[in-house]
Formats: structure tokens, C-alpha cells, sequence
């Protein structure tokens, strides 16, 4: 009988899957919008309507669409030599790496270039059980990981929600948000590493600040812990310094980024503390794919848009503007860092976002159903702005 009961619902999910035309997996909800093309900080909808892009494909489009550098690098690195594997030495990779250590303003020594946050994380948290020796993570309420088997481990309510592996390849506790206390009885002399990200993105934008952040660097000190900052969602200038541990001055032994990283090319790094790094050798870690000429030419083209566009400073002025002029209409609050913008409604936030795309402005939502999240390319400029605080102002409150 299971047998027969297995077959249909199969047949009845590709027939509905025929019917839609469709044979993506199932697992996303998706904005009533299709994109054809976009520019800059406009998006061109299938119906030629245009479409503010305050979301930036979830923090990834830093440099907007159809950046003339960026897209010029690519074709030029495609039309060099598209692949190589890490077994092969070429420039691109190593000056790609140089420049990210240089970028970051932080004392690493190297760094791993792999394809995506959830694996940057993995391999952040595989490093640290193995130098430490060590079998208990910490992290922290609210924070989002990823969805790997370490990085969904670590990532706040997983487990109850989407995990699906049977249990955690180690042990996991989770710290309440700002809680000194916590800290101390949870990070001891078992704990491999704490990871954390600075400012908490799917949760909607919460800015752990710089005391907890500091509290969990010398709790880690004091016990020989490993202490990562997750920096996928709010890196690579989006906090209005190179990375978050830039903004809050406190020093991670390693760092993962990914995200506007490539701006849309896909690809991830993990930047490694001079201890952390001298425990690698030949095999330690491994990838085919991380550090591909393609992403590298992308990450290089991203670290010279920021420098040569002067981005960190438009993302300071331009964070303080939204944060000045958009609490308004049923806009009560806001929260966050920079460009990574939580702004706190009166009203569930998921309206707010459906009346504001019917405007032609894309914005995304947080698992706190009272948050409109923004994630703009960091080229938004304070017009724009304008356009998201007129739109919010025409709202119910
Ligand atoms: C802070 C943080 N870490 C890790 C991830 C996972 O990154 P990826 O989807 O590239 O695996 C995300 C994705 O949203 C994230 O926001």
C-alpha cells in the first residue's frame, strides 16, 4: 500500500509541476514580480514596468546591475582562461587573496576561498573543532547561519523548523542576545568557537553591538575558544567599514563573507588569523570550485568599486539618510547598520511589503514579522531614498 501511495503523490507533484511550467524544486516563496533585465539600482519587470531594487537579491547585488568594471572583468577573465583548480597557481587567485586580506584592515594571514556562506561557515567551524580539539559551539539566539550540517547546527531555531539531519556533528548551545552573563556560563573550556554575526541579517537587522561583541572576544581569550564572525550578510561594506569587526573594533580569529562578495557571482571566502592558519597544511581543507578565476575576477572588481567609488562613505551618508527620512507612515522604528537596514512597523511588515511593491519598490521582510528589511546595492543614492520615504509616507499607518 505505501508503495502504491508513493507512486501517485509522484505522479500527481509532476503533473502539477507540468502544469505550472515549472520544474524548480518546490522550496521558495517568490515575489509576484519576474525580472528581465536590470540597471544600476532598477530592475525591469517581464512587463516592462521598473522596479526599485532595495533588496539587492538578499544583500548580493553591492555594486547594483550592469556595473560597467565588474562585468568588463568577467568577460576579460573568460575570455583568459575560465577555470583552473586550486592545484594550479595563477595571478588572478593570488592577488584576489592579497587584496581581500588587504581590504579587511584586519590582521589575517590568508584566506580560504570557497562558493558560499554555508560553506565558508562549515569549514570556519570545521577548522576550529580541530584546532581546538574541542567538541561545543556557541552561538547565538537569533543568528542564521546557513543550511549545511555544521552551518545549520549553529543557525537559530534550524532544528525545529528545516534541519533535517538527524543530529548535530557536534555540540550546540545558543546565547541569548546581549546576555554578559550567558556568555560566561556558556563559553568554558569545551567550546571549540563562538560564531556570531555581528549584525544579525534574516533576523532583521540586529546590531549585537560592540560590548557583546568585545564580551565574547575576551570570554574566548580567557578560555582558548576560537571566536568567527559571520560576516555574509553584513560584509563587504555594508556596515560602512570593510567588514563589521572594522565598525564594532573587535578582532575575530576568522572571518566569512560571501554574498556582495562577487556581486552575483557566486563565491565565498573565510579570512584566517595568523594562529588559525599555521594549523593548515597540504589536504587540510578542500574545494573545486572556490577560488575559480571567474570569482576572483569578481571579488577583485568589487574591492576596487568600493575603493575607487568611495562606497563606504556613500554607505554611511546614505544609511544615516534612510534612517532620518523613512520613519514615517507605518514605519515606528529603525534598526541595523549602514546599508543593512531593519526598519520596525506598526503593522506586519509582509503588508507593508506587498503595498510598497505595487508602488515598484522591492523590499524584503525578517523573521521578526514586525521588520521591513533593506538590503540595497551600496550605490543607492539619497534620490532614490526619496522615492522609498514618499511611497512609505502614501501608506496606512
Ligand atoms: C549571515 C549569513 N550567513 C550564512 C548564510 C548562508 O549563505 P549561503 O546562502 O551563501 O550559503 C546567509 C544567507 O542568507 C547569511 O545571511
Amino acid at each position: 500500500m505505501p508503495k502504491k501511495r508513493l507512486t501517485t503523490t509522484t505522479d500527481s507533484a509532476i503533473r502539477r509541476a507540468a502544469r505550472q511550467h515549472d520544474f524548480l524544486a518546490p522550496v521558495f516563496a517568490r515575489y509576484p514580480l519576474e525580472v528581465a533585465s536590470a540597471q544600476g539600482v532598477w530592475l525591469t519587470t517581464s512587463r516592462g514596468e521598473r522596479v526599485l531594487d532595495l533588496y539587492g537579491g538578499h544583500a548580493v547585488a553591492g555594486l547594483g546591475y550592469a556595473h560597467p568594471q565588474w562585468t568588463a572583468a568577467l568577460a576579460r577573465q573568460a575570455e583568459t582562461c575560465q577555470f583552473q583548480s586550486n592545484a594550479v597557481a595563477m595571478q588572478v587567485r593570488e592577488r584576489t587573496a592579497r587584496h581581500l586580506v588587504r581590504f579587511s584592515r584586519l590582521p589575517f594571514a590568508s584566506v580560504f576561498l570557497v562558493n558560499s556562506g554555508a560553506e565558508a561557515n562549515e569549514n570556519a567551524l570545521k577548522v576550529a573543532l580541530r584546532v581546538t580539539g574541542r567538541s561545543h559551539v556557541a552561538a547565538i539566539e537569533g543568528g542564521f547561519h546557513g543550511r549545511t550540517a555544521a552551518a545549520g547546527a549553529v543557525t537559530w531555531g534550524a532544528q525545529s523548523k528545516w534541519y533535517g539531519f538527524p543530529r548535530t556533528p557536534f555540540d550546540v548551545s545558543f546565547i541569548p542576545r546581549r546576555d554578559h552573563d550567558a556568555i560566561v556560563a556558556q563559553v568554558t573550556k569545551h567550546t571549540a568557537a563562538v560564531i556570531v554575526e555581528p549584525v544579525q541579517g534574516v533576523a532583521g537587522a540586529v546590531d549585537l553591538g560592540a560590548p557583546f561583541l568585545a564580551a565574547l572576544r575576551s570570554r574566548c581569550d580567557e578560555v582558548g575558544a576560537l571566536l568567527i564572525f559571520d560576516e555574509v550578510q553584513c560584509g563587504v561594506g555594508r556596515s560602512g567599514e570593510p567588514f563589521a569587526a572594522n565598525f564594532y573594533r573587535v578582532r575575530p580569529d576568522m572571518l566569512t563573507t560571501a554574498k556582495a562578495l562577487g556581486n552575483g557571482f557566486p563565491c565565498a571566502a573565510l579570512l584566517l588569523s595568523p594562529l588559525v592558519a599555521a594549523s593548515l597544511k597540504p589536504d587540510s581543507l578542500g574545494t573545486t570550485f572556490g577560488g575559480g578565476p571567474l570569482a576572483c575576477a569578481a571579488i577583485e572588481a568589487v574591492i576596487a568599486a568600493i575603493r575607487s567609488e568611495r562606497l563606504l562613505e556613500r554607505v554611511r551618508r546614505v544609511g544615516a539618510y534612510i534612517r532620518r527620512s523613512c520613519v514615517v507612515g507605518p514605519v515606528t522604528g529603525h534598526q541595523g547598520v549602514g546599508l543593512l537596514v531593519g526598519l520596525r512597523t506598526a503593522r506586519p511588515a509582509a503588508e507593508i511589503q506587498a503595498e510598497l511593491l505595487e508602488c515598484g519598490i522591492l523590499t524584503g521582510t525578517a523573521s521578526d514579522p514586525q521588520v521591513l528589511r533593506l538590503l540595497p546595492p551600496l550605490i543607492l543614492e539619497e534620490q532614490q531614498v526619496d522615492v522609498l520615504r514618499d511611497a512609505l509616507r502614501a501608506l496606512p499607518e
